[in-house]
């Protein structure tokens, strides 16, 4: 196997499935996933995560092959979710004198997964625990909920180097190149780590937010997540997005309309609306169909932007099964801090709006714009005054 070097000593032995279509059988893949997994090879060596059952085979060979004539000492699990635990028994077994290095709760579910927990050869260690292996030594920082309770990250305090687990991983299979800054060009990064950190873990921002504020004042040279790139440059943009993010505020002052149309009619709505807001000098709009675009990537654009159209038609006396889809995505992912306006669409009876603002109810900090647009089945010259009422207060409400 070919050795991709991260430090000097340390090495990358993850993998990438660019044959995955669903990540957790629920969000869209246009270019796979890489399961990512590290390997000190100092004075001591030490394995950090495993990967999904997918890579497993290649992931061994690039262990065994790093490691070359010497032994694994350590073997530490940061996160027990399937994708980073599936190897844990061939790697135990594939070295029979590792020392396993986790927390009490991974321990657990490493007996629920495996029904075995390697006790007789295990260290459990505890929040801010250190382990010195020889000439790197490890800092343990628990991060509950980013994105399991059981989730830790491992700070090489000797390289600054911070294994952190699912935090500041991205969508997509790696291209050879195993830094960020040599994956991308520019700010291409960020649509997919978005859309991976809204849906996988926006929903614990404090969390995340007390994960971040515990690494305050470490020396941290690079993130070495366990998906997608790793960052060694610029790691201040990634942390700004993830400060973000985590308070759930808005990246972009700009307006996201998204809709839920039978037979186009409250699309035509939508359409109309944001040509006025173009008139009125609105920049940076976007307009999607949540019939046809997986909600992951609106729960992503909905904590990007400040404003938020939700439109709907009427459906068996309900919204329209994709937005109710979409308004029960954001719900659950915590979204709050937005401005919202809404578009309702109904042949004899318009409740979608009605419907839309109870739901919103459940949310913090939302601003409810008063203009609302009520269609009546298709668009009326009456709509174009309360399209234009809605734009005007839209435009109002961005400056
Ligand atoms: Fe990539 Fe929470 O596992």
């Amino acid at each position: 196997m070919i050795k991709q070097t991260i430090s000097n000593d340390i090495f990358y032995v993850g993998a990438s499935d660019r044959r995955i279509k669903l990540f957790e059988n629920i969000y869209p893949l246009d270019r796979g996933v890489s399961y990512n997994s590290y390997l000190i090879a100092g004075d001591k060596t030490a394995l950090l995560d495993s990967v999904d059952d997918a890579v497993g085979k290649v992931f061994l060979q690039k262990v065994k092959d790093a490691l070359g004539d010497r032994d694994l000492d350590y073997f530490i699990v940061n996160h027990m979710e399937p994708d980073h635990c599936a190897c844990i028994e061939d790697v135990m077994n594939t070295f029979p004198s590792v020392t396993l290095v986790t927390n009490n709760k991974a321990a657990m579910m490493i007996q629920e997964y495996f029904g075995y927990d390697w006790a007789e050869r295990r260290i459990i260690v505890k929040d801010n625990d250190t382990l010195s292996i020889g000439n790197h030594e490890l800092k343990f920082v628990f991060a509950p909920m980013v994105h399991w309770p059981e989730v830790m990250m491992t700070l090489d305090t000797t390289t600054g180097i911070l294994f952190s687990a699912d935090a500041f991983g991205t969508f997509g299979a790696l291209s050879g190149n195993i830094f960020a800054d040599q994956a991308y060009k520019g700010d291409e990064w960020q649509e997919e780590s978005r859309r991976y950190y809204t849906n996988i873990v926006g929903k614990y921002g404090v969390q995340v937010k007390n994960a971040l504020a515990k690494l305050t004042g470490e020396d941290i040279k690079m993130l070495a997540p366990l998906h997608g790139p790793i960052w060694r440059k610029d790691i201040d943009k990634i942390l700004d997005k993830y400060a973000k993010w985590s308070t759930y505020q808005y990246e972009d002052k700009a307006v996201v309309l998204i809709y839920g149309s039978i037979y186009g009619h409250t699309a035509e709505a939508v359409d109309m609306l944001a040509a006025q807001l173009d008139n009125l000098g609105a920049s940076n709009l976007k307009v999607y169909d949540a019939s046809n675009v997986d909600v992951s990537y609106l729960v992503a654009e909905s904590f990007r932007c400040s404003h938020i159209i939700i439109a709907s038609a009427t459906y068996n006396g309900a919204i329209f099964t994709p937005i109710e889809r979409y308004l029960a995505e954001i719900i659950s992912h915590n979204l709050q801090n937005r401005t919202i306006g809404i578009v309702e669409n109904g042949t004899w009876s318009a409740t979608s709006g009605t419907l839309i603002t109870k739901e919103l109810e459940k949310m913090k900090n939302i601003t409810l714009l008063g203009n609302k647009v009520s269609v009546k089945a298709a668009l009326g010259e009456n709509n174009l005054d309360s399209i234009k009422a809605l734009a005007e207060e839209i435009c109002e409400s961005l400056k």
